[in-house]
């Protein structure tokens, strides 16, 4: 087959591949369903099944596809290509900084807040302020990092992938950096909030080349997004 030839037919092959969204389970997945619907994306049936150990879902009646991974990987199926498009926290945006990725909309979901938390008996603050060195549990070592150095405090992390509550009361670490959304895991485990480092919502991300090479089709998925999203 001519070069040109071979070229055109591998690139309408590659058309029918399906566009793939990268979803965070657990509460961003139950917050974007009404959004997803409000568009006309229906995953299969197995999708709102929490017990079920398929990972990817096509929808009916489109060329999408949706991949439901841990938030913290959500930018990096995307960053690397492996999905087009992906719905991630800014807390985990914040923490990555793919340079690979483009963030076009502000979903207006997902909404919480990344802070520094310690236990309800200690100092708070304003004795955080006094210290040069803390060791604080997280599983966002960058954004921690960042944070206290820009107090002139060198802060080492303890990586944790969850139950970071735990950490003061075991003497791990004095104090945790983590989501807070109504507080409630705080006071249940005798920590308290002293300062907000971010507000957190949920953004629609997208893969940098993938938008180039398929501008028509991205492009009419993040405007069904942010119709949605303004009608909402
Ligand atoms: C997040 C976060 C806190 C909790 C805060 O965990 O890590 O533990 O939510 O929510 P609250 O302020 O409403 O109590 P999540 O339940 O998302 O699970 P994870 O530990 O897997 O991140």
């Amino acid at each position: 087959m001519p070069a040109v030839m071979e070229e055109k037919s591998m690139a309408s092959a590659g058309d029918m591949q399906p566009i793939i969204i990268a979803i965070a389970k657990g509460r961003i997945q139950e917050e974007v369903v009404p959004i997803l619907q409000k568009i006309g994306i229906f995953p299969d049936e197995a999708f709102f099944d929490d017990g079920e150990r398929q990972l990817q879902f096509s929808c009916k009646d489109s060329n999408i596809s949706i991949i439901r991974v841990r938030s913290f990987d959500v930018p990096t199926f995307v960053a690397f290509g492996a999905a087009q498009i992906g719905i991630a926290g800014s807390d985990v945006l914040m923490e990555f900084d793919y340079s690979d990725l483009y963030t076009p909309l502000d979903l207006n979901i997902g909404h919480c807040r990344l802070s520094v938390a310690e236990l309800e008996d200690a100092e708070g603050a304003d004795d955080m302020a006094r210290v040069s060195h803390i060791r604080v549990a997280t599983k966002y070592p960058n954004i921690t990092s960042r944070h206290f150095a820009s107090k002139g405090i060198q802060a080492e992390c303890i990586k944790l992938s969850g139950a970071m509550e735990l950490a003061p009361k075991l003497k791990l670490a004095p104090c945790i950096v983590d989501l807070v959304s109504s507080g409630r895991t705080l006071t249940a485990n005798g920590l308290k909030e002293v300062e907000v480092i971010a507000k957190v919502s949920s953004k629609l991300i997208v893969n940098r080349a993938a938008f180039k090479t398929r501008n028509l089709e991205i492009s009419e998925i993040i405007n069904n997004f942010r119709e949605a999203v303004q009608n909402a």
